[in-house]
């Protein structure tokens, strides 16, 4: 949006969601966010520019969703929105709760079979190593955690996040966004796993992708496996996730992960236990609607963009199908989460620069539309 920015003479405006630090939780939620985006931005226009100015709202991911709904909800305020790697069918059975993992396994699977079984065969590996004392002192060194881990659950998280997040970033050029990392780091780690010899250890092969996620700048004494800090403030997420956000997602026997079903009772007493409340599965869907999409919005909405890359674990969440000729959706087959949100660079592929020129050209679209509607008042 940077790069965007100045090719429509647009001031670009960042605003934050309020309520996210964890004495303020209770007053977490996108009904407010999306409230307080209407009053800023209608309280900017009255300050700074013409209260005609036509506004565009952008986001990705969580923010995909807001900027959707806030086109749905506050349509006098925005004329039109980019939703990237909007999930915003994630929600109670509309998407099949399998498909986010579907998706992590198969971007594997498609560097390459041997990493794909290299990952399914580690977790079986690690639960019986990890059944007592000295197997959980022994794998503590395999992974050179700080601490002398307490239960081998967490270094199947500590292993699993690291795959996941990578299948979510793994852009064509190298990037910062989560972590430091190359240029398609699913590749690399593929990579790496493949150039162990035949009959090593899957534990270290496992281990040694996992440090590309973790490690790849080098500067990493020890792995803290168990909790501790929380960079990216996903705390409010977490909150969010067992309130309004409450994605059922399962893991399927094809998948490289362990299969597990869902489990609403246990999560729902999780979110008791953590955060004293209990999911809402239904009130997403409720109060912004999803289930039949295509022909709610088909009469009903107008100028959205939803992009999607189909190597994000999230796209099967997204709107992959045009609903109407100003509800759009331009999907890559390569691209992962909100790529198209991010600054170009003179290494991205040419997909992902036809895909921002053309989210460009439809911005362009909406708005000489509204002026032509403005002048004509
Ligand atoms: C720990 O578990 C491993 C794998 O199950 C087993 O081979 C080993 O004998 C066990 N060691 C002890 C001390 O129980
Ligand atoms: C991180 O990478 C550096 C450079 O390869 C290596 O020396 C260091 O041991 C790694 N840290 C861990 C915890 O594996
Ligand atoms: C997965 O495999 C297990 C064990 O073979 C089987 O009981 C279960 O029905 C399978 N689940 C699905 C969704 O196919």
């Amino acid at each position: 949006m940077f790069d965007i920015a100045p090719n429509f003479g647009a001031l670009l405006v960042f605003i934050e969601h309020r309520y996210t630090s964890a004495d303020m939780l209770g007053y977490l939620t996108s009904t407010r966010a999306l409230a307080d985006f209407a009053i800023l931005i209608t309280s900017l226009k009255q300050n700074l520019s013409p209260v005609d100015a036509p506004v565009v709202v952008f986001g990705g991911s969580y923010g995909g969703m807001l900027a959707s709904w806030f086109r749905l909800k506050y349509p006098h305020v925005a004329i039109g929105a980019l939703a990237s790697s909007a999930p915003i069918l994630q929600f109670y059975d509309i998407t099949p709760w399998s498909s986010f993992n579907d998706v992590v396994s198969q971007d594997f699977k498609s560097e390459s079979l041997n990493c794909f079984s290299v990952i399914k065969a580690v977790w079986d590996v690690l639960d019986e190593r990890g059944s007592n004392e000295t197997g959980l002192l022994e794998l503590s060194k395999n992974f050179r955690t700080c601490k002398t881990v307490h239960s081998v659950s967490r270094l199947g998280l500590w292993l699993r996040a690291a795959f996941t997040t990578t299948a979510m970033v793994d852009y064509p050029t190298p990037a910062n966004f989560m972590m430091n990392l190359p240029a398609y780091p699913v590749k690399e780690m593929c990579k790496i796993i493949d150039t162990f010899p035949p009959g090593a250890d899957v534990i270290d092969k496992a281990f040694a992708a996992a440090s590309l996620y973790y490690n790849y700048t080098g500067d990493q004494k020890c792995f803290e496996v168990e909790g501790g800090d929380d960079p990216h403030a996903l705390h409010g997420w977490g909150w969010q996730a067992c309130t309004e956000m409450f994605m059922p997602m399962t893991v399927s026997n094809e998948s490289m992960f362990p299969p597990s079903s869902f489990m609403p009772e246990k999560r729902s007493k999780g979110c008791f236990m953590f955060y004293g409340v209990r999911p809402r599965m239904h009130w997403i869907t409720t109060q912004y609607g999803g289930h039949k999409i295509d022909k709610v919005l088909k009469r009903f909405g107008s100028n959205i963009i939803f992009s999607n890359g189909m190597r994000d674990p999230w796209s099967g969440g997204g709107v992959l199908k045009k609903i109407s000729s100003s509800i759009i959706a331009l999907v890559t087959e390569k691209g992962a989460h909100h790529l198209d949100l991010r600054s170009a660079t003179k290494d991205d592929p040419d997909w992902v620069v036809e895909q921002r020129r053309q989210e460009v050209e439809i911005i362009h679209g909406w708005i000489d539309q509204y002026n032509k509607d403005i002048a004509r008042m």
